[in-house]
């Protein structure tokens, strides 16, 4: 075990949290390969009726970590990063993300598949894929088309420039924008109210809300797929050797 995703289950309430702080719980396979097993776990744990994802520190999740992604690329549709991604878009229980701070790349995208979302004023979005030479992944490319219009959506993932939580809010990613020191607090109680819920007429109810799940596993195959192939890009190599050299990347040559 990494030690950088931490899992609680009290009172019905599983916490999985992003737990590494120091590099804004930029998410590692190892992690996702955590996150994973956990979800698939809580599927047929009776324990758990409801699920919140957090983070540490001052992030909810930095997305991938870019210089991990480079050692271990995703090769196929068993690579952890795609297990965390099925067994959360196709899991059964009501899902919270408390989002306590920056959101970037699937650290945003996890969202559109969590059904409940409250987030700090503080919390900062952004879904920066084409800056990394990148396409959508976890279905973005369909489900905010979908829920904001592909106007928006095209802003979004095409200028892709960073929104705060009262954007978020606006554009319905998340439900609330709350104080921080109530984040926690906030979330245990929307936690506890749906753990009293009949559980199976809440994973119906789901069930139905999410009616779309084919289609949404179909996307997040082609999108990796894609991403798959853009990550053998000199494009990408000199997008995320910028990050690190913390220098702004030249695409002039290609
Ligand atoms: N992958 C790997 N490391 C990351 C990371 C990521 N996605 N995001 C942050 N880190 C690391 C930084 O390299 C830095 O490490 P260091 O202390 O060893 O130099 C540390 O986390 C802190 O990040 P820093 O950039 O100094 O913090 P910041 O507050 O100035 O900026 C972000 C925070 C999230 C805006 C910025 O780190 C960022 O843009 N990260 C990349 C996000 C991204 O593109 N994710 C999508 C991947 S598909």
């Amino acid at each position: 075990m990494s030690g950088h995703v931490v899992t609680d289950i009290t009172s019905g309430i599983l916490t999985l949290r992003f737990n590494r702080a120091d590099k804004k719980n930029a998410l590692t396979t190892a992690m996702y390969a955590e996150a994973a097993t956990a979800f698939k776990a809580a599927e047929t744990d009776n324990n758990v009726r409801v699920v919140v994802i957090t983070g540490s520190g001052d992030s909810f999740s930095a997305g991938n970590d870019l210089g991990d992604f480079m050692e271990n690329p995703p090769t196929d549709n068993d690579a952890p990063v795609f297990r965390f991604m099925h067994a959360l878009a196709s899991f059964p229980k009501p899902v919270i993300a408390a989002v306590n701070g920056i959101a970037v790349g699937i650290g945003t995208t996890v969202l559109l598949h969590c059904d409940f979302a409250y987030a700090v004023p503080t919390a900062k979005f952004q879904l920066p894929f084409v800056n990394l030479a990148l396409v959508p992944e976890f279905a973005s490319s369909l489900l905010l088309a979908r829920h904001l219009g592909t106007r928006k959506a095209t802003e979004l993932l095409m200028l892709a420039e960073k929104f705060d939580a009262e954007t978020a809010a606006s554009f319905g990613l998340i439900n609330a924008v709350v104080p921080a020191d109530q984040l926690e607090a906030i979330v245990q109680e929307k936690a506890k109210v749906l753990a009293a819920k009949p559980p199976a007429a809440l994973r119906a109810t789901k069930a139905l809300l999410k009616a779309d799940g084919n289609e949404v596993a179909g996307r997040i195959g082609l999108e990796a797929k894609i991403f798959g192939e853009r990550l053998q890009s000199g494009e990408l190599r000199e997008a995320i050797t910028a990050f690190f050299e913390k220098r702004a990347p030249d695409f002039s040559k290609f």
